[in-house]
């Protein structure tokens, strides 16, 4: 495995531990190297150094992702047995010679080589040029062209261009030296258990299906909300915003997944198609039909997001945004989806959250039939991963009154929490030549039709009541004027599938 980047912030928060986790659950090859490349003035020695000292930072963190008990130094040692690190300019032609060289001298790892590119995006072209330069994506078939004797993959990062235009020339860039069975364009989200987890729930229970349409949902409302701000991100977020950095990517991921057709069969393709129609049949988003925002100061001297390091003054660009989307196909015509992500929010929330049409009433006049509650389904993606469905039930007592329910599963309940940051499936299907949670051209493309016509007026006209939300509240008053259109509301992200009246009677468990 060959590391651009090596001495970055990705390499050292989520790579080396998903690979210390894959080795520490025996999946990691028998053979491995693990090769650096930066411009950083490292070695093979300090480099493995710098990133054992980093792997202790995370022992005893209950709150790091990558939490750990103690560094093994029997899987830090199958992990790190191998390590070669080469310095240089990721433009310099020579930097690939020496590259070139190193693989070359590899003998015991078979010819496989996975490059993963955990650098800047204005990297991502020029390096798989230079790859390819180098012959190094050259692999050996077998006599009858199946499969290959050795493979070269290589996993770019996001973000994918910044729109379609810019997307579809990165991807024609690297398919003139790639070929598409070696390219892996990764979105994190789709390690996340939860998310991989709603085929699972969709496609191996006989129950949903029948209700997973229009004429059974009213809408759907998809939230990545988050409690932190740019940090110290802030040249890169003023030139992406968070209808770019979350809402193509990672937000359509899951729209994905809860809007795709069954795929026919869980092979790569059939399952990339399937979601590749869904961004087909996407309507592209009227400006009228979304929502911007901007994070000012919040309480106890929370610092506005113009007042971030990095930040213009009078910045312009979104840390919050919301959209309304219409799928022109069988199953969803009709049924909106609204998508909202930002950051400095009331509560760290990912959930999927389905709304189904409400039922006639008839049998319950004499109840509020105006305050009935709808019932939800919610996946909830992080950080309380589970799936709750809210309903109906009949309040104890003498009088006919209704009152919602919610019946809750938690993985934690179920099954034991193991080290995962979520990195480690998607590392693993690279090194198993498995596309399925990882971007096909054509979807990256799509994504980004989608959200083309925003994009061109967001960046055409200035807001002008920026900063229009609070850091810790919900987001812009205009986001809840979206769905206050045809009557809807977003449910609150301090909720978090706990909402409704909470039941007066304990069950008895
Ligand atoms: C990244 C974005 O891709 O995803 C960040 O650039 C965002 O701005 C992050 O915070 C969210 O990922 P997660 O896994 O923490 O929900």
């Amino acid at each position: 495995m060959v590391i651009f980047g090596a001495a970055g912030d990705l390499t050292k928060r989520l790579l080396v531990p998903a690979l210390y986790n894959l080795a520490t659950t025996g999946l990691l090859p028998e053979h491995f190297a693990l090769i650096g490349v930066d411009l950083a003035d490292l070695n093979a020695d300090s480099w493995r150094d710098s990133l054992h000292k980093m792997m202790e930072t995370f022992v005893g963190k209950a709150a790091s992702e990558s939490r750990i008990d103690a560094v093994d130094e029997a899987t830090w040692k199958r992990l790190t047995g191998h390590t070669g690190y080469i310095q240089g300019d990721l433009n310099d032609d020579a930097l690939y010679e020496k590259l070139k060289q190193y693989l070359d001298k590899l003998t015991d790892t078979g010819g496989n080589v996975l490059f993963y590119l955990a650098v800047g995006d204005r990297f991502f072209g020029p390096v798989v040029t230079h790859i390819g330069k180098a012959g190094l994506f050259g692999e050996n078939w077998d006599q009858d062209g199946t499969k290959p004797e050795h493979w070269r993959r290589v996993v770019i990062e996001k973000p994918f261009g910044h729109d379609e235009a810019s997307a579809k020339a990165l991807n024609s860039t690297i398919l003139r030296c790639a070929e598409e069975h070696q390219i892996f364009r990764i979105d994190h989200f789709l390690g996340k258990e939860t998310v991989q987890n709603i085929m699972a729930l969709r496609f191996a229970n006989g129950m949903f299906e029948p209700l997973w349409n229009r004429d059974r949902i009213d809408h759907v409302q998809i939230t990545a909300a988050e409690t932190v701000g740019v940090e110290t991100r802030g040249k890169f977020y003023e030139k992406t915003g968070a209808l770019r950095d979350m809402i193509p990517n990672h937000v359509f991921q899951l729209l994905a997944m809860v809007a795709m057709e069954p795929p026919g069969g869980f092979d790569a393709n059939a399952v990339r198609s399937r979601k590749a129609d869904v961004f087909r049949a996407l309507r592209t988003v009227a400006p009228e039909d979304a929502v911007r925002g901007q994070y000012g100061p919040g309480p106890n001297g929370v610092a506005g997001y113009r007042q971030e390091k990095d930040v213009a003054p009078d910045s312009g660009t979104e840390t919050y945004a919301a959209v309304q989307l219409a799928i022109d196909n069988w199953r969803w015509a009709g049924v909106p989806f609204f998508l909202r992500t930002g950051k400095h929010m009331s509560r760290r929330v990912t959930e999927i959250a389905i709304r189904f049409k409400p039922a006639p009433f008839a049998p319950f006049e004499d109840t509020d039939v105006a305050s009935l509650p709808p019932n939800w389904l919610l996946l909830q993606i992080q950080p309380d991963e589970g799936i709750a469905l809210q309903f109906e039930v009949k309040r104890p007592g003498p009088v006919v009154d209704l009152a919602a329910v919610r019946m809750a599963f938690k993985y934690d309940d179920w099954f034991p929490k193991e080290p995962n940051i979520g990195y480690e499936t998607l590392i693993f299907d690279v090194m198993t030549g498995d596309q399925t949670l990882f971007n096909r051209s054509d979807m990256v493309e799509e994504t980004w039709r989608v959200v083309g016509k925003i994009l061109e007026r967001w960046s055409a006209e200035a807001p002008s009541d920026f900063p229009n939300y609070a850091s810790g509240s919900d987001g812009p008053a205009e986001a809840d004027a979206l769905l206050a259109r045809e009557g809807r509301s977003w449910r609150p992200t301090a909720d978090n599938g706990k909402s409704g009246p909470a039941p007066q009677t304990k069950p008895a468990v």
